[in-house]
């Protein structure tokens, strides 16, 4: 299988994948904080927590294949090479971020099916309930879970971007042009 180790650019499939969940995650985050400015029972409010759920599910979906190209296509080296510390700290926090393009969706899928609730857009069913006695106060306890990984990540992502912002203007290497 062809290795992009001397490419100077991430294959173009990962690129799209990165910037496509890159904007799904952020309109996560947008929908979440949004809906709650809506009226209680509202149509509104609920197409906005809908919207949440789904871009979260598309988020689900999209991971695994993103990770396989990654697997098959390997990642370009960074020039000029930085030091030992930094690329371990890149190394740790993308790992971290694919666990939370994973493990965050489902979460949040766990949250909804202990509660009994299905996700529907637009009276279009995406995700039924598979759960015939919903515990509302196990729900409660996995959304605060789902909640406090989703503030983590705040962090974390903003690590992720302020590193980014440093290798491009700071140390002037290509990690970024890498995945432009
Ligand atoms: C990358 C994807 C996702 C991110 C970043 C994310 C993030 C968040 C955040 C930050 C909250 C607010 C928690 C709080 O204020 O306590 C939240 C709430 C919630 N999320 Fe997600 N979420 C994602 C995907 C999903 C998915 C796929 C589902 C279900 C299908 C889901 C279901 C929920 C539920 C049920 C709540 C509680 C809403 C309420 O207050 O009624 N999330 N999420
Ligand atoms: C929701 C937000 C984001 C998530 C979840 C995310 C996730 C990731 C992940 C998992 C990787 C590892 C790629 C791989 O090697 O397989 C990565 C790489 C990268 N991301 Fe992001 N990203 C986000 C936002 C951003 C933003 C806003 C920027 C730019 C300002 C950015 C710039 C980069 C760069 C330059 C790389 C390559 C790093 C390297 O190879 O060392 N990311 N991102």
């Amino acid at each position: 299988m062809a290795s992009f180790e001397s490419s100077s650019r991430y294959a173009a499939s990962i690129r799209r994948m990165h910037w496509t969940i890159f904007v799904l995650v952020l309109l996560a985050y947008v929908f979440i904080n949004l809906f709650e400015q809506f009226p209680k029972g509202s149509a509104t409010r609920v197409n906005v927590l809908a919207a949440h759920y789904t871009a979260g599910l598309a988020v689900l979906l999209l991971v695994l294949p993103r990770l396989l190209l990654r697997l098959r296509n390997g990642r370009p080296a960074i020039l000029p090479p930085p030091p030992r510390w930094t690329e371990l700290l890149g190394n740790i926090t993308q790992v971290a971020l694919y666990l939370f393009l994973l493990v965050q969706p489902i979460l949040g899928i766990i949250t909804l099916q202990i509660g009994g609730k299905p996700v529907t857009l637009f009276g279009w069913t995406l995700l039924p309930s598979f759960v015939d006695l919903p515990n509302r106060v196990l729900s409660h306890q996995w959304e605060d879970i789902h909640g406090t990984v989703g503030t983590i990540f705040y962090y974390v992502i903003g690590l992720h971007i302020l590193a980014s912002i440093w290798h491009h203007f700071g140390r002037r290497d290509n990690t970024l042009k890498r995945m432009l």
